[in-house]
């Protein structure tokens, strides 16, 4: 589905992603671990459109997108969850979901003159589709709730509402782990139930063994090496990019 070809990103002198390539397969939940400063975050940008990358490329359904915007990925069905900003803070937790399909045809002044039953129509379909949304994350009893008066729990589950086939960067952090579970269902479910395709970055190796086939390993802004959570564990090389840290071990 996703493919990173050769990505390479300096900042200055330092190069932070050097010449990576992996594959994100259509409707796996992949995962994307390395020690800090790896580049995971920086290749995350990258694939997302926040970054324009040195050299190489991204593509997509064998689409090049690379250097694409935010918003042409958007409508691709690429998304990166952001925490929520904090103006949206502000508008309830079905406004928060309904504004997500940007540039939709009711933005668009002339479309709305030409055909504004086509718009009322084109609303009510996102309403629903929000309400649904809601439901499956069990929080249709905060659907008039100001986003701001969430938990931090459930303003990650509204985080995943807003995403499609998502890049998770630490969706965990910060999460109790009563809620990191229900985080972690709700993403399984969404895979499995509506086969959303998920590429997470994660420090909690818990989560990523619970959930991520194939993991990749990242270092120094490369990939090191990649498969399932058990040949990873396995595996010397990784444990020595960790310098020393016990992989079994959240190292937060
Ligand atoms: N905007 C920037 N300007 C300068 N250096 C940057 C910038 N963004 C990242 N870096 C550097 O690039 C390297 C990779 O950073 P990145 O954030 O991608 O790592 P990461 O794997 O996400 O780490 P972590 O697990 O700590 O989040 C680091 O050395 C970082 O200091
Ligand atoms: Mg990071």
């Amino acid at each position: 589905m996703l493919t990173v070809d050769s990505i390479s990103k300096s900042f200055g002198g330092l190069t932070a992603v050097n010449s990576c390539s992996f594959t994100i397969e259509s409707q796996s939940i992949t995962g994307l671990i390395g020690p800090n400063g790896a580049g995971k975050t920086t290749i995350f940008n990258v694939i997302a459109g926040a970054m324009k990358p040195d050299g190489g490329r991204v593509q997509f359904q064998g689409t090049n997108i690379t250097g694409q915007p935010a918003h042409t990925l958007f409508h691709l069905g690429i998304m990166r969850t952001f925490q929520i900003p904090q103006e949206f803070f502000a508008m309830t937790v079905l406004e928060n979901l309904m504004v997500v399909p940007a540039k939709q045809s009711g933005e668009n002044l002339f479309y709305a003159l030409l055909s504004p039953g086509n718009v009322a129509a084109r609303e009510k379909e996102v309403r629903e589709r929000a309400i649904d949304v809601l439901d499956f994350l069990r929080l249709t009893h905060v659907v008039d709730e100001l986003a701001g008066n969430l938990s931090g729990g459930q303003k990650k589950l509204l985080e995943l509402g807003r995403a499609m086939m998502a890049l998770l960067d630490e969706p965990g952090a910060g999460v109790n782990p009563t809620l990191l579970g229900e985080l972690a269902e709700m993403i399984e479910r969404l895979n499995k139930e509506r086969h959303y395709t998920f590429c997470i970055i994660e420090h909690n190796m818990d989560m990523i063994a619970r959930l991520c086939d194939p993991v990749i390993v990242m270092v120094e802004g490369a990939v090191l090496m990649q498969g399932d959570m058990d040949t990873v564990r396995a595996d010397p090389r990784v444990l020595d990019a960790y310098l020393g840290g016990d992989l079994h071990v959240a190292p937060n």
